[in-house]
């Protein structure tokens, strides 16, 4: 963890300078408007949800925030930062404040190296000396709830849930600030995904760090998130408190997502 000390308590959340901020984006892909003048802010030790269905618009946002993509218009930056530009040794200390779990981890991690090795390699990335990255591993893999034997295996020889902790394991080792998850429990089964949910809101608590939280249900962000916006067609919908979108959403959009993801009506 680098910078100020966060504490993720609700209450102070929105008093510090954002960590991530978008302006404004504007994405294009040829002729079709992914993102269409979106805003939105994240907090230190804060979790942002966006939820919308899918083509909506959601990853290429997360793609935005990672400076994976650069928007048309508009601004995205990082502490302080366009997380696009940074690179080089230089810029590697803020690159790994900002890190990511993806909806596929299978897809993501390298199906030739051990759980372990995959660790390791974010850390050597990172800076971690050779000499340390055995015992670093061993503490990220305490942390995510996996048994140490588990470094041994290959991403063919690990389940779903293993995958994505290995994943949030991976994240870690560069002592983030901000994690962008996009859809990190589409893929799993309902009490596997409260599992990786719970271990998620732990780790904030013990370490402070902020979560953009992807999902196109509403149910899950429900569970961490304490702001939620609504995305839908590239545009942000509606936005506000988990708690009060929950209780009393104002568009109708919103109330079909909420009925969609709980069966009942909102309100009731
Ligand atoms: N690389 C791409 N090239 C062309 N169109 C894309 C590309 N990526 C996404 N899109 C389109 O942009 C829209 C938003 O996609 P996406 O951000 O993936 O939405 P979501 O994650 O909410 O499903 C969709 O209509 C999708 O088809
Ligand atoms: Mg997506």
């Amino acid at each position: 963890m680098t910078g100020t000390p966060l504490t993720g308590d609700p209450s102070t959340l929105g008093e510090q300078p954002a960590l991530l901020t978008v302006d404004g984006a504007v994405k294009r892909y040829r002729d079709r408007t992914a993102l269409d003048g979106v805003s939105l802010t994240v907090a230190p030790g804060e979790t942002v949800g966006l939820v919308g269905e899918s083509g909506s618009g959601k990853s290429t946002l997360a793609r935005l925030a990672l400076g994976l993509l650069t928007p048309d218009a508009g601004t995205v930056r990082f502490a302080g930062r366009d997380p696009s530009r940074l690179r080089g040794r230089a810029d590697r200390a803020v690159r790994g404040r900002l890190q990511f779990v993806p909806q596929h981890p299978r897809g993501s991690l390298n199906p030739g190296l051990r759980a372990g090795e995959a660790v390791a390699f974010a850390l050597r990335l990172h800076g971690t000396l050779r000499r340390d990255r055995p015992a670093a591993v061993a503490r990220l893999f305490e942390q995510v709830g996996l048994a140490p034997g588990l470094a041994d295996r290959y991403p063919r020889e690990l389940s779903g849930g293993q995958l994505q902790r290995v994943a949030v394991a991976r994240a870690l080792a560069t002592g983030p600030d901000l994690v962008v998850c996009d859809e990190p429990t589409s893929a799993l089964d309902r009490s596997v995904q409260a599992r990786l949910l719970d271990l998620l809101t732990e780790l904030q608590q013990r370490t402070g760090l902020a979560y953009l939280f992807i999902s196109h249900d509403l149910a899950v962000v429900r569970h961490l998130a304490h702001r939620v916006l609504v995305l839908r067609h590239g545009r942000v919908l509606e936005e506000g408190p988990a708690a009060e979108l929950w209780d009393a959403p104002a568009h109708p959009y919103t109330r079909a997502l909420l009925e969609a993801a709980t069966g009942r009506t909102p309100g009731t």
